[in-house]
């Protein structure tokens, strides 16, 4: 089985290494525009396979597609990251014509390929791709809720000083400042998390998590990349695996949450076949309206992508 990861920056160099160590493909490619680049990650991560003990091949491709072919699972991070003082719709002018230019390259040598999209603005990158591949819509999928969940759930361990592991929640939505965490789907070992924090704390915790993304570019310059890259490779190993794993994913939505036609953050079941269920929760009146809310700002970025008249 091969996977390919499209980009090799900093999140597409880190989903890869995450998927090769995994042990769970016989083939990782790395493919980039960046003449060399591709080649001397996925030399440099063979080599590393001797120390971190996995046999997973790593095939290196300067923009030669033919070297994907018949992937089982591709994830796309090709486009620019934000910089400081950017919010992620910025990114739409350039990034939607790349990710339509490798969408389309991807999928004349893998008709079959799940697509996991990492591009920001995340939701509406998503829809790029599934209207340039044309694919079905269980096999176009964006990696958002992953992230967003864990960096949720990694503020609530370090505020209660337990494991991460025992940490577990659900966020709905968009990949912006408008998502939503459930507090009410939050649980530490199944004891609700209302219980063991006060909600000023747990807001503090929640305006963090949706600003999460932000407070790592202003850290560094640039946007994040461990967590972005490990929650991509979750995904890929669900899918390979075919665990039927329960997560957040940005998928189409087709009347579930009263919605059609939106990439927004959902629960689904992730199997060998994509996205094979879209789970519906019962939210009150609030959690609908803010979910109402993050489905509006996702919305007003298709309609500009839209305007570009890039289909
Ligand atoms: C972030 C980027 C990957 O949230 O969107 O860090």
């Amino acid at each position: 089985m091969k996977v390919t990861v499209v980009g090799v920056g900093n999140v597409g160099a880190t989903c890869a290494q995450m998927v090769a160590g995994k042990n769970i493909v016989q083939e990782v490619v790395l493919l980039d525009i960046k003449p060399g680049m591709p080649e001397g990650k996925s030399l440099d991560l063979w080599e590393a396979a001797p120390i971190n003990l996995y046999d997973t091949r790593l095939t290196g491709s300067t923009n030669d597609y033919s070297k994907t072919k018949d992937s089982e699972v591709v994830v796309i991070t090709s486009g620019l990251p934000r910089k400081p003082g950017m919010s992620r719709d910025d990114l739409i002018s350039v990034n939607a014509g790349i990710v339509k230019g490798v969408t389309e390259n991807i999928v004349k040598y893998s008709p079959k390929a799940k697509l996991i999209i990492v591009s920001n603005p995340l939701d509406v990158m998503t829809y790029v791709a599934s209207l340039a591949s044309k694919f079905p819509d269980n096999q176009v999928m964006g990696m958002a809720g992953v992230l967003d969940t864990a960096r949720y759930c990694s503020f609530i361990a370090e505020e209660l000083g337990v494991s991460p592991r025992d940490v577990q929640a659900l966020l709905l939505g968009g990949h912006g400042d408008s998502m939503v965490p459930l507090l009410r789907y939050t649980t530490v070992a199944g004891i609700p998390v209302t219980d063991l924090i006060d909600s000023e704390k747990l807001n503090a915790i929640i305006e963090r998590t949706k600003k999460g993304g932000g407070e790592l570019v202003n850290l560094m310059g640039t946007s994040a990349w461990y967590a972005p890259g490990s929650a991509a490779a979750q995904m890929v190993e669900a899918i390979v695996m075919d665990q039927k794993r329960v997560f957040p994913v940005c998928a189409k939505l087709n009347g579930e949450y009263g919605m059609k036609g939106i990439f927004l953050g959902v629960p689904v079941i992730l199997g060998k076949n994509g996205v094979e269920k879209v789970i519906e929760v019962k939210l009150n009146k609030e959690e609908k309206a803010m979910l109402d809310t993050s489905a509006d700002a996702v919305e007003k970025v298709m309609a500009v992508f839209d305007g570009m008249n890039l289909m």
